[in-house]
């Protein structure tokens, strides 16, 4: 009879081992997000050089800033998707250079959709999914887009006064997770991920 039992037992486990199902959602979303921060990276890069011809430095490196923070966030999103066996499609970023003005406003309008929309919604399916590394790397970018959010939001506000040249003339972006700081501001260790600061890449 114990046996049996145990057989039984061994059996189950080997039924639930093979009956893993495939976190679908959670690939579909992670091949959006490395999309969006890709083509965010490459649009940021794109807007860093338009506020340099106009004379904004304080404002290009808020979008260098940022630009290397979104590549550090497609980076891990596509690590973690390799580690589900999936494989990113070729695709070409697609984004329009405007004013300075005008692009940081397409940059608060792509960052509040970020984070009021896009990234509560893949958080809440790979939780559904039980896919924790994907949990994690789309928290970390969440948690970033806010503070560029605001960063953008100042930057717009203090250009429409003519006052830019106070704007931060160096930033912080911890390498692990893309977390971005005003260099004067900056924690000792990432708020996010506990990088030390002695890590962070200053732009
Ligand atoms: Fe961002
Ligand atoms: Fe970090």
């Amino acid at each position: 009879m114990r046996n049996i039992l145990l057989l039984a037992f061994i059996s189950l486990l080997a039924f639930t081992g093979c009956k893993q199902t495939t976190p679908v959602k959670t690939i579909e979303n992670l091949k959006a997000g490395i999309k969006g921060e890709t083509t965010a990276s490459a649009k940021y890069n794109a807007f860093a050089q338009k506020a340099r011809e106009e004379g904004n430095d304080t404002i290009a490196k808020l979008f260098d800033a940022a630009s290397k923070s979104e590549s550090i966030h497609a980076a891990n999103h596509t690590k973690v998707l390799e580690e589900l066996g999936e494989k990113m499609d070729v695709f070409t970023p697609e984004f329009e250079v405007k004013t300075t003005a005008e692009n940081l406003q397409a940059a608060i309008d792509g960052e509040s959709y970020e984070v009021a929309t896009m990234y509560p919604q893949f958080i809440a399916d790979a939780q559904a999914e039980k896919v924790e590394k994907a949990v994690k790397s789309f928290t970390w970018a969440m948690d970033t887009e806010k503070k560029h959010l605001q960063f953008y939001t100042k930057a717009l506000e203090a250009l429409k006064l003519a006052s830019e040249k106070t704007l931060s003339f160096e930033y912080a972006v911890c390498p692990v997770c893309g977390n971005t700081y005003e260099k004067a501001s900056m924690d000792e260790n990432c708020a996010f991920c506990q990088t030390p600061k002695d890590k962070y890449i200053i732009i």
